[in-house]
């Protein structure tokens, strides 16, 4: 049986977050909010419940854990050296949506890295995250609270639909507000790679360190200067943009992750082009008796008029072009209405690859798995 308590987000119950954080104690598996999405707690310093939090999500033991902790001074027991420029990422960015890769101490038992030598470490900034933290008085190894390969949950009830019975609580506390993942950062390389973007954007870490990113994420390179109005994101400070570091993803990064059910394809380049060729590919699916999503900008409405009526077509129209933060909040929530509602396909205009964009972008190629369409 999984418990659900449900606790205001800004100021939680000290009795619940006394009793989920003594269940972390004790080895259980806790579902709790972050301002990114809901994470999947466990005590970091547990071998055997670190063990059944990857049997719970089904996750492959190569996909190494985030250690959530309180504070800056917190991470000193878990890594064996601080890089340069660790404390001023902190001071900037903690408490926050921003987790580092240091080198890992003995203390960090291999099941939480997967046998790296590195451990992830982040400070959230949600107040139940961080009272939780408190109260369990351990490190927290938390993934995001969804079945392996399925979208990070941003509301209590996605953790609910993947992992009832499989976890032992869920503190809910309503939806998350930034909706994508921290952006990881390694700190064992020289200079420190962008993992993977997310609402710590490269140009906010740019204006702190020198930081690269790595090489293929978030870029389009065979496109690099040919469209206005986007903004190349990866370029380190100096380097040219070929120049980037050239390196595997960090693990778990390989996988398909953060997918629907449905299968998703996204139409990405010039805007009027993208969008024909979506609506075409729309059509014939229909044609096909195919129920088909759409995920699409506000500004593209008037492109979907004619198509409007169809009862297997589900348009969501999920912001505009001028507010990624309110289309990064959505984006997994449309994903899962989508497979809800029974689309078998997922067709969707792609976005803008700067700032906050990029990491909107970043997982929405992951969903697509290769299924990209270039105009
Ligand atoms: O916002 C978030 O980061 C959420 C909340 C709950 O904090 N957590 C999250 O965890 O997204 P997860 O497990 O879904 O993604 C963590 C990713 C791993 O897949 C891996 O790619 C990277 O972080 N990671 C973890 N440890 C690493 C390490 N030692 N070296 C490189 N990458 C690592
Ligand atoms: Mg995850």
């Amino acid at each position: 049986m999984t418990d659900v308590i449900r606790v205001s987000a800004d100021d939680p119950d000290p009795a619940a977050i006394a009793r989920a954080g003594d269940c972390l104690r004790r080895g259980g598996l806790v579902a709790f909010p972050t301002e990114t999405v809901y994470g999947l707690g466990v005590n970091a310093l547990d071998r055997a419940a670190v063990q059944r939090l990857f049997a719970a999500k089904q996750r492959p033991a190569s996909d190494p854990l985030i250690v959530h902790v309180g504070s800056f001074e917190s991470i000193a027991p878990l890594v064996s050296h601080v890089p340069q420029g660790a404390r001023r990422l902190a001071e900037h960015f903690w408490p926050g949506p921003l987790t580092l890769v240091f080198p890992r101490s003995a203390q960090v038992p291999g099941e939480v890295t997967a046998g790296l030598p590195s451990v992830a470490v982040r400070v959230p900034a949600h107040p139940v995250a961080r009272a939780l933290i408190h109260a369990a008085a351990v490190p927290v190894a938390a993934p995001s609270a969804n079945l392996f390969s399925r979208p990070s949950p941003t509301q209590a009830s996605h953790v609910i639909d993947d992992l009832d019975g499989l976890i032992d609580l869920v503190v809910d506390g309503g939806p998350t507000a930034i909706g994508l993942e921290s952006t990881v950062v390694d700190l064992t390389s020289d200079p420190p790679v962008v993992l993977r973007p997310g609402a710590v954007t490269i140009e906010m870490l740019q204006q702190v360190i020198h930081v690269q990113m790595l090489k293929g994420f978030g870029t389009r390179d065979s496109e690099r200067g040919t469209r206005d109005g986007d903004r190349e994101i990866d370029v380190s400070t100096e380097g040219s943009p070929s120049a980037g570091p050239v390196r595997l993803p960090s693990p778990g990064m390989l996988e398909k992750h953060y997918s629907p059910r449905a299968t998703l394809t996204l139409y990405e380049g010039e805007a009027h082009s993208a969008l024909e060729s979506l609506l075409r590919a729309a059509r014939a699916a229909l044609a096909e008796q195919k129920s088909v999503g759409v995920i699409a900008a506000e500004e593209d409405r008037p492109a979907f008029e004619p198509l409007e009526s169809r009862d297997t077509l589900f348009l969501r129209l999920i912001g505009s072009r001028d507010e990624p933060a309110a289309v990064a909040s959505r984006l997994y929530t449309t994903m899962r209405e989508l497979d809800a509602a029974g689309a078998d396909v997922i067709l969707v205009h792609g976005f803008p690859d700067h700032g906050l964009w990029a990491a909107v972008q970043d997982r929405l190629r992951r969903a697509a798995a290769g299924r990209i369409v270039r105009k």
